[in-house]
C-alpha cells in the first residue's frame, strides 16, 4: 500500500540565504511551490518567490542579518526552516610551484574571504535564528557543504575548509539544539550546473562527469529536493546528518 505522508511544510517560513543563485532560486521556488513563505537573501539584487520577501543581506555580517531576521519575524511572526546556502569560491592552490620556482600562493585575502561568507556567514545566520526557531517550538537548520568538504579537492584549501567546517557545525548544532525540537543537516552537493561552475574549462567539466556514475552533471533542483525533504516531516527522525547529492561520484573516482 502507498501512503502519502504529509509534508508539514504549508505556511512555514523559510529563509533561503544566496537565493539569487542556482542552487537557491531552485531551493526558494520549490518552498514556495510547497506553500511556504519565503524570505530570498542574497548580496546581489534578486527576486521574491510568490507571496515572498527579497532582502538585500550580507550573510557575513552580523548586523545585517539581524536586521533581516528581525523582519522576518515581524512580517511573519516566525522563522520554521533556515537553508544556508550562500557560498564563494576563491581557488588557489596553497602554493604554486614550477621546475623550481614558487610562482604563488593562496592569499590571506583568498582564504578570509571564503571562510568568512561559506562558514561564519552559516554561524552568524545560526545563530541570529535558533532563538525564534526555539519561540516556535521547533524548527529545520540546513546548512550547503559538498562533496569536497567530504573528500578534498585540488586547489581548495579555503573552500574545502570551509565545507568541512559546515559539517562540523552541523554535528554541534544537531546535538545542542535537538532538545529545542530544531532539527540541522548538512547537504554534500556534486557537480551542480549554476554560475559557479561556468569559469571552469570545459575538459574538467566532461571529467567530472566522466566521473560520475548516474552520467549527468546536477542541476540545482536536485539540491533543491533533497532541502525540501529534509525540511519536511518526512524526514523529521533525521538531525547531524550530511546527505550526499551527488550522482555518486564520490565511487565513481
Ligand atoms: P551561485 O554562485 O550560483 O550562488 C551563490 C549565491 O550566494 C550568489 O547569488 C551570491 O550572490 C550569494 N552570495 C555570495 N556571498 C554572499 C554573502 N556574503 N551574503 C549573501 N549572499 C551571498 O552558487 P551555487 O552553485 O548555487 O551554490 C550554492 C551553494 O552550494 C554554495 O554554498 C556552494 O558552495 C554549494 N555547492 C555548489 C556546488 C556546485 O557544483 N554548484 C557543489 C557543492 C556545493
Amino acid at each position: 500500500m502507498f501512503v502519502m505522508i504529509e509534508t508539514g511544510l504549508r505556511d512555514k517560513v523559510v529563509i533561503v540565504t544566496g537565493a539569487a543563485g542556482g542552487i537557491g532560486k531552485a531551493t526558494a521556488q520549490r518552498f514556495a511551490e510547497e506553500g511556504c513563505q519565503v524570505a530570498s537573501w542574497d548580496m546581489k539584487d534578486g527576486e521574491a518567490e510568490e507571496n515572498g520577501i527579497f532582502q538585500k543581506v550580507d550573510v557575513s555580517d552580523a548586523e545585517s542579518v539581524e536586521a533581516a531576521v528581525q523582519r522576518v519575524a515581524e512580517h511573519w511572526g516566525a522563522v520554521n526552516v533556515l537553508v544556508n546556502n550562500a557560498g564563494i569560491l576563491r581557488d588557489g592552490q596553497i602554493i604554486k610551484y614550477k621546475e623550481g620556482t614558487l610562482l604563488g600562493s593562496m592569499s590571506d585575502e583568498q582564504f578570509d574571504s571564503v571562510i568568512a561568507v561559506n562558514l561564519k556567514g552559516v554561524f552568524v545566520c545560526t545563530r541570529a535564528v535558533a532563538p525564534r526557531m526555539i519561540q516556535a517550538g521547533g524548527g529545520v537548520i540546513l546548512n550547503a557543504s559538498s562533496v569536497v568538504g567530504l573528500y578534498g579537492n585540488f586547489g581548495q584549501t579555503n573552500y574545502v575548509a570551509s565545507k568541512s567546517g559546515v559539517i562540523g557545525m552541523t554535528h554541534v548544532w544537531a546535538r545542542e539544539l535537538g532538545r529545542f525540537k530544531i532539527r540541522v543537516n548538512a547537504v554534500a552537493p556534486g557537480f551542480i550546473n549554476t554560475e559557479m561552475i561556468q569559469g571552469m574549462p570545459e575538459k574538467i567539466k566532461q571529467a567530472m562527469v566522466d566521473h560520475t556514475p548516474i552520467g549527468r552533471i546536477g542541476q540545482p533542483e536536485d539540491i533543491a529536493n533533497a532541502y525540501v525533504w529534509l525540511a519536511s516531516d518526512a524526514a523529521s527522525f533525521v538531525t547531524g546528518t550530511v546527505l550526499s547529492v551527488d550522482g555518486g561520484v564520490v565511487t565513481g573516482t
